[in-house]
C-alpha cells in the first residue's frame, strides 16, 4: 500500500511537473545546451534521415544567408534602437535556433563561430516534443528532452533510446507551432497551418507530413523492421522540382482569328494543383509568384502584354508598378532620409500573386516584426483557380499571320530589388519558372 502510494504521488508530481513545463517566450532559458543529443548522435544509426534532413532548410535555419541577414543586419539592429521589438528579435531564434533560445543564450553566437546554436531545427529538439501548448503559433511546443524520443510509431525499440507514440506527430499542429507567427502587433505574418486548416486538405484527413514527409518502404535504422518510413525531406520552395508545376496554367483566345487592326482577348487559368496551403505561403512578406504573357508575332517581334484590370481593393499591390517600398529598412540600416528601394522589380503591368505587408504608413515592408497591417490577399488558395483576363488592340506594325501567345509563371522567394540591395546571394532571387503555356491566333487582313 505504501508502495502504491509513494508510485501515484510520483506520478501525479510528473503530471504536474509535464503541465508546468513552459512553451513559447515563457521556454527562454528554461533548458541547457547539454538537455539536447546533437545530430551526430543519430547518424549513425539513422543515416539515411540524418542525411536527408541535412540537405533540409530546418537544419540551416540559423545559419542560412538571408536568415543570416535578415537577423542580424535588420532584426537585431532594429531592436537596439527601438527595445519595443526586443522580444520579437529574440523570439526569431525561438523558431529558427531554438535550442540557443531555450538555453537563453540570445542573440546567439553569429553562425561563424560554430555554436550549438547552428544546429537549428535540430532532430533532438523536434523529437522532445511532447505536445503543443494550445492554437499554434509561435513556437508554442512544449520540448521535454531526454532519453526518450517521441514519434508516430508505438513499440518500437532502440538500444540508443527509449521510443514513445504521441498523437501530435500525426497532426499539422505540430509543424504550425513554428509554421505560424503573430508578430508584436498582433498580426499574422506567418498562416501555413491556418492555409491548411481553411483548405481542402484538412477536410480529406491530408497533414503535412503526407506532402513533405512521404513515406517510403525501407527500415529507418540498422536493427529496424522493414515498413514504411517517412522520409525527412522538407521539400520547399528552395526546391526547384517542388515549385515546378504547383501551378496548372492554360490559355485560350475569344477566337482564333482576329483583323490586322482588331483587339484580341484571352484568358488565363491558373490553378493550385499541387500545394495544401496558399501559393505563396510561409515567409509571404519576401515572396512573390506573377505572370508574364508574350506574343511573338509571325517577323519575331515580340510584344508585352499587360493584364486587365479587375477593380478590387487594393489591387494596385498586385499589378508590378514603378514604384518604391520598404522604406523602414532605413531605421535598422540608420540610413537616414531612406527612399526605398523597387517594390517589385518585375515587368511592369504584370499580375503579381502575393499579399503585401504594410508599415504605419501603408507602405510595403519585408521586416515582418514591423508590420502594422496586411493588404489584399491575392495569393493562390489549395485547388482554387484564378483567372486572368487579357485585352490586346493590334499594333500599327503587326505582321500578317500567326501569332503565338505564351504565359510564363515566374516564383522569386526574395524580391530581386531588395536582395540586390541587402547583398543577399543571388540563388535567393532566381527568378524560377514554375509553369508556362502558349496559343496561337492569326492575324488576317
Ligand atoms: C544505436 C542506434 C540508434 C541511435 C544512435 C539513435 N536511434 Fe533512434 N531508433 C533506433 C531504432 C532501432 C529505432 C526503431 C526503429 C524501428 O523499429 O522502426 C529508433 C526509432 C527512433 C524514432 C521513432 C520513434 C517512434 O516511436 O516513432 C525516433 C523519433 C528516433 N529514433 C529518434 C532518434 C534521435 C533523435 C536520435 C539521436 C538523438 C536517435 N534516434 C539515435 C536506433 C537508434
Ligand atoms: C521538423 C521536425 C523534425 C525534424 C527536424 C526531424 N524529425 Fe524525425 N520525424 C518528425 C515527424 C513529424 C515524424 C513522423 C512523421 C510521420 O510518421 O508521418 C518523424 C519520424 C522520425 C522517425 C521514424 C521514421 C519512421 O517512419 O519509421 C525517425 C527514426 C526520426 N524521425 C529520426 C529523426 C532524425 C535522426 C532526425 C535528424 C537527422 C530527425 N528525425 C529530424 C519530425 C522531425
Ligand atoms: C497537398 C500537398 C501539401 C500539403 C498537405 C502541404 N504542403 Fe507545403 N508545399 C506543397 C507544395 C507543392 C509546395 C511548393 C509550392 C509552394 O511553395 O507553395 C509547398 C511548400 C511549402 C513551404 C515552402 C513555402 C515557401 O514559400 O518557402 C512550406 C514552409 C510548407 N509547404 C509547409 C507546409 C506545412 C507546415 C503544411 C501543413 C500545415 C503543408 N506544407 C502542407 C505541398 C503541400
Ligand atoms: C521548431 C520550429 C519548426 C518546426 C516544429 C517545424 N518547422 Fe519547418 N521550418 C522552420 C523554420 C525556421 C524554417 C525556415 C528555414 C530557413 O531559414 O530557410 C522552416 C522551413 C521549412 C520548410 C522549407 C521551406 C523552404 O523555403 O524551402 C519546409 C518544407 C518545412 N519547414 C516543413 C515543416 C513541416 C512539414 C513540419 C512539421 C513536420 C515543420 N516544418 C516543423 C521551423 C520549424
Ligand atoms: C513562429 C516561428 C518563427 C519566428 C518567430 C520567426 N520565423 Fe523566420 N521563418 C519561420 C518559418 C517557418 C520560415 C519558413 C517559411 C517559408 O518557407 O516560407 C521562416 C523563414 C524566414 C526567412 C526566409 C528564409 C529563406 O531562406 O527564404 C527569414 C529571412 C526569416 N525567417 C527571418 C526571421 C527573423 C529575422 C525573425 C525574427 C524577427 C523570424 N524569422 C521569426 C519561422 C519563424
Amino acid at each position: 500500500m505504501k508502495t502504491f502510494i509513494v508510485s501515484l504521488s510520483l506520478i501525479l508530481s510528473a503530471t504536474v511537473l509535464a503541465a508546468e513545463i513552459p512553451a513559447g517566450e515563457h521556454a527562454l532559458g528554461t533548458r541547457k545546451y547539454g538537455d539536447f543529443e546533437k545530430p551526430e548522435a543519430c547518424k549513425s544509426c539513422h543515416t539515411a534521415i540524418y542525411r536527408q534532413w541535412e540537405q533540409a532548410m530546418m537544419s540551416q535555419a540559423y545559419t542560412h544567408h538571408w536568415d543570416e541577414i535578415e537577423y542580424w543586419d535588420l532584426a537585431v539592429p532594429h531592436s537596439e534602437k527601438d527595445p519595443f521589438f526586443k522580444d520579437a528579435a529574440d523570439g526569431c531564434n525561438g523558431c529558427h535556433a531554438p535550442l540557443a533560445y531555450l538555453a537563453g543564450d540570445v542573440p546567439p553566437p553569429r553562425p561563424s563561430e560554430n555554436s550549438r546554436a547552428n544546429e537549428s531545427v535540430s532532430c533532438d529538439l523536434c523529437h522532445s516534443i511532447t505536445s503543443v501548448a494550445s492554437d499554434p503559433v509561435n513556437f508554442n511546443w512544449v520540448a521535454e528532452p531526454g532519453r526518450t524520443k517521441y514519434g508516430a510509431k508505438e513499440g518500437l525499440a532502440s538500444p540508443h533510446h527509449i521510443t514513445e507514440y504521441r498523437d501530435i506527430y500525426t497532426q499539422s499542429e505540430y509543424c504550425g507551432s513554428c509554421h505560424n507567427e503573430m508578430n508584436p502587433f498582433g498580426i499574422m505574418v506567418k498562416s501555413t497551418q491556418i492555409e491548411w486548416t481553411e483548405g481542402p486538405y484538412a477536410k480529406e484527413g491530408v497533414p503535412c507530413f503526407v506532402c513533405h514527409m512521404p513515406k517510403a518502404p525501407g527500415r529507418s535504422a540498422p536493427m529496424a523492421e522493414e515498413g514504411m518510413v517517412a522520409q525527412h525531406v522538407f521539400l520547399g520552395a528552395h526546391n526547384e522540382a517542388k515549385l515546378k508545376s504547383a501551378i496548372e496554367l492554360s490559355i485560350h483566345p475569344d477566337e482564333r482569328e482576329v483583323p490586322y487592326d482588331g483587339t484580341l482577348r484571352f484568358q488565363v487559368e491558373l490553378f493550385n494543383a499541387k500545394a495544401g496551403h496558399k501559393v505563396p505561403t510561409g515567409s509571404v512578406e519576401d515572396r512573390i509568384m506573377w505572370l508574364d504573357v508574350r506574343a511573338v508575332a509571325e517577323d519575331g517581334r515580340e510584344y508585352h502584354l499587360p493584364v486587365d484590370l479587375k477593380g478590387f481593393d487594393g489591387e494596385e499591390f498586385t499589378v508590378a508598378a514603378d514604384e518604391l517600398a520598404y522604406v523602414d529598412m532605413g531605421v535598422p540600416l540608420g540610413l537616414k532620409d531612406f527612399k526605398g528601394v523597387q517594390r517589385d522589380g518585375v515587368p511592369v503591368g504584370n499580375r503579381i500573386f502575393r499579399m503585401p505587408y504594410l508599415d504605419e504608413n501603408g507602405v510595403m515592408t519585408i521586416q515582418q516584426w514591423n508590420t502594422r497591417s496586411l493588404g489584399v490577399d491575392y495569393r493562390i488558395a489549395p485547388r482554387e483557380t484564378k483567372i486572368e483576363h487579357f485585352t490586346w488592340s493590334m499594333p500599327d506594325d503587326i505582321a500578317f499571320g500567326f501569332v503565338t501567345v505564351t504565359a510564363r509563371l515566374y516564383y522569386q522567394k526574395l524580391v530581386k530589388p531588395v536582395a540586390d540591395f541587402l547583398n543577399v546571394p543571388e540563388d535567393e532571387s532566381e527568378r524560377i519558372l514554375i509553369n508556362e503555356a502558349s496559343t496561337t491566333i492569326e492575324v488576317y487582313d
